[in-house]
């Protein structure tokens, strides 16, 4: 049997409420086959900041480099405490994380799935995946500020881009091209403004291009991306980004397949040198956690990318199959809570293992 030492960090707001629903899938999808989760539950976010005044120790991070994978729900935002003002949760705990973890890679797809309504009116296909760079540009807390508070203020932020770095992730995201029927792969940068970095990686693009003779390649700035996600999203099947720039059009392309609560994303480190982290795009939503209205179907889809890491596609296609139909079966229907999504969900996957025994 495989042995899986799965790290869970449920975190705050509505990450409780859907990693719940996800652990739920993974334990259908995997029931009596021989793939053993053992759990270690990891309390961090806002309550251990509260009550400890840490985000993520040393020791936290030793103990979590011990595991093969990590199911995250989100961080930060809530709950509404004066305390929390000047903490950065998302920076000492999620951004840590990815960092220390060498989560180069932040593969976020987009589908919209048979059924699902897209606020396009005509969406066609979309069937896209975002490889966005996870450990460098702007992200990198390379800045400062002077004269904070007063008229006089200068702030900077420096975007840092390593030739390592765009290499490595650029050759990720052509090794996925070649995996995909339409072999496509969009750079996306503003390479227009953003001259320094985006010669580099335009550079690194078309040099790793040469190695891929089938994989058709073009180029967008930022800005006309937003246009295309919205007028023709079907153009894009790959698209390569910085760390910035693929956390704001992930978000944008949540939106256009069907809503920020079914975008899963993964963090990988390709080396396997570190665990994995696996998560919806979305954040804790302050504004409806609690309520037991969240959607789990992220956090859901999020497992099935956890079960590509561990070289289990038929455990995570049985999730995807699973989830397209709860999500068809949506149309019209009444609107389920949180937990009565995931026991769906976790039926049929119920349902599909005892057929196939
Ligand atoms: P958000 O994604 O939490 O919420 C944006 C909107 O989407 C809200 O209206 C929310 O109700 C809705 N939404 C999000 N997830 C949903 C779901 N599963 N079902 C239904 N609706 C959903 O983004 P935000 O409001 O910008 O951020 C809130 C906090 O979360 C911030 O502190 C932010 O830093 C943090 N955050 C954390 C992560 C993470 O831990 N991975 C990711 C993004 C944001
Ligand atoms: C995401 C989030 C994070 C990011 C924040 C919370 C640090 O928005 O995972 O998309 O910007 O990467
Ligand atoms: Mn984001």
């Amino acid at each position: 049997s495989q042995r899986v030492r799965l790290a869970v960090i449920r975190g705050d707001g509505i990450g409780p409420e859907v990693v719940a629903e996800g652990l739920k899938a993974l334990e259908a999808a995997t029931a009596g086959s021989d793939l053993v989760f053992e759990r270690t539950e990891f309390s961090l976010g806002a309550e251990r900041y509260l009550a400890t005044g840490d985000t993520l120790t040393d020791a936290d991070l030793d103990a979590i480099k011990g595991h093969d994978a990590i199911l995250l729900g989100a961080v930060g935002g809530v709950p509404n405490d004066p305390r929390l003002t000047g903490a950065n949760i998302e920076r000492g705990l999620l951004l840590k994380l990815r960092f220390e973890l060498d989560h180069y890679v932040n593969l976020r797809p987009t589908t919209l799935f048979p059924g699902v309504t897209s606020p396009l009116a005509e969406p066609g296909e979309v069937d896209f995946v975002v490889v966005r760079e996870g450990t460098e540009g702007p992200y990198v807390g390379n800045g400062g500020a002077i004269r904070v508070g007063t008229s006089a203020e200068v702030a900077t932020e420096t975007s840092l881009n390593t030739a390592y770095g765009v290499e490595r992730v650029v050759r990720y995201a052509f090794e996925t091209a070649e995996r995909r029927p339409r072999k496509r792969l969009t750079l996306v940068h503003k390479t227009n403004v953003l001259t320094f970095a985006g010669s580099l990686w335009k550079r690194t693009v078309d040099r790793v291009a040469a190695e891929h003779p089938n994989v058709a390649v073009d180029y967008l700035h930022i800005d006309a991306v937003t246009i295309f996600f919205v007028t023709d999203p079907a153009r894009f099947d790959v698209i390569v980004t910085d760390n910035l720039f693929g956390d704001i059009i992930t978000d944008l392309a949540g939106a256009i397949s069907g809503g920020i609560g079914l975008a899963a994303s993964g963090n990988i480190n390709p080396d396997g040198r570190f665990p994995s982290m696996f998560e919806p795009v979305h954040g804790s939503a302050p504004d409806i956690a609690g309520k037991g209205i969240a959607d789990p179907t992220a956090a859901i889809l999020s497992t099935a990318l956890l079960l590509d890491h561990l070289g289990r596609r038929e455990e995570a296609d049985r999730v995807r199959t699973a989830v397209t139909a709860d999500l068809a079966e949506r149309i019209g229907g009444a609107a389920r809570s949180t937990s009565e999504i995931g026991d769906a969900i976790a039926a049929r996957l119920a349902g599909t293992n005892a057929s196939a025994a």
